[in-house]
């Protein structure tokens, strides 16, 4: 893993990576994060690991990836968020990931709601944002992030959707330089998002989402919601226009209907 001062050297942001916590091994860079949240730590603190014992998903999964090859990081963010629209930062995350791989690879990044990135169809990156409040107010965010980089071979189970930079490039890229990338591209859209103001993570997410108009199911907890995206709304929740009408769904698994 690098060091701090490697990871520090060069990146000129005003908030993102003011400080960094490097780990070989930890259990999960985001319940590291969480602790930094509760115990006060700066905004803009930066968890890195080459490895989780313990590296979680969304809905209770856990996030599985080959030590070294990856990177696996979480932010700790204290944005002056509306309770309501808390869950944009996934966008905020997914939009500094897309534009940073697409300047360093060239490659077509996609946006899949709630929270994945896309290449050529297959996910290679997962993003689990964790929120703290306190009487309704938002005391700090963790946004986790998982993008697999180096790694070759995935498990058979996964081959079918899941990808990684190396295979999709061909060539091995610099977890270093990719994460200063991702980590300027965040600073950048932090700006106007610290202060609630999304309408520039929207737009970069909005122009790299192919769902609109299509045919969709999405898994939650006991329910199966089936229909067409019709939109996005202000707080990231899909709306889906159902034989029943139409809902919004702020979580679950989309599969998109062929
Ligand atoms: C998902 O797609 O289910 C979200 C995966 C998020 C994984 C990342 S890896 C770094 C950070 N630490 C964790 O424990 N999880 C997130």
């Amino acid at each position: 893993m690098y060091s701090k001062e490697e990871l520090r050297k060069g990146l000129e942001t005003r908030t993102i990576g003011r400080r960094f916590f490097v780990f070989e091994t930890i259990d999960s860079t985001n319940a590291c994060a969480k602790t930094l949240g509760d115990a006060g730590t700066d905004e803009g603190s930066v968890v890195v690991a080459d490895f989780q014992t313990e590296g979680r998903g969304r809905h209770g999964r856990s996030w599985i990836a080959e030590p070294g090859a990856n990177l696996l990081f979480s932010v700790l963010l204290r944005p002056a968020t509306r309770e309501e629209s808390a869950g944009l930062l996934t966008f905020f995350a997914a939009a500094a990931v897309a534009k940073a791989i697409e300047s360093t690879t060239g490659l077509s990044v996609e946006c899949k709601w709630p929270n994945d990135l896309l290449l050529r169809g297959k996910k290679f990156c997962g993003i689990l944002l964790e929120n703290s409040f306190q009487l309704r107010e938002l005391a700090y965010s963790v946004v986790g992030v998982g993008i697999n980089v180096n790694q070759n071979s995935f498990p058979d189970e996964l081959r079918a959707n899941v990808t990684s930079l190396v295979h999709e490039c061909g060539s091995p890229l610099d977890r270093k330089e990719l994460l200063q990338r991702i980590l300027l591209e965040m600073d950048t859209l932090y700006v106007e998002a610290a202060k609630g103001d999304f309408r520039l993570v929207l737009d970069e997410w909005l122009q790299r989402c192919r769902m609109f108009g299509q045919s969709v199911t999405v898994e939650q907890h006991h329910e199966q919601v089936s229909g067409t995206v019709v939109r996005l709304n202000e707080d990231g929740g899909l709306v889906i226009r159902t034989l029943s009408g139409t809902t919004t769904v702020y979580a679950g698994d989309v599969t998109v209907v062929a």
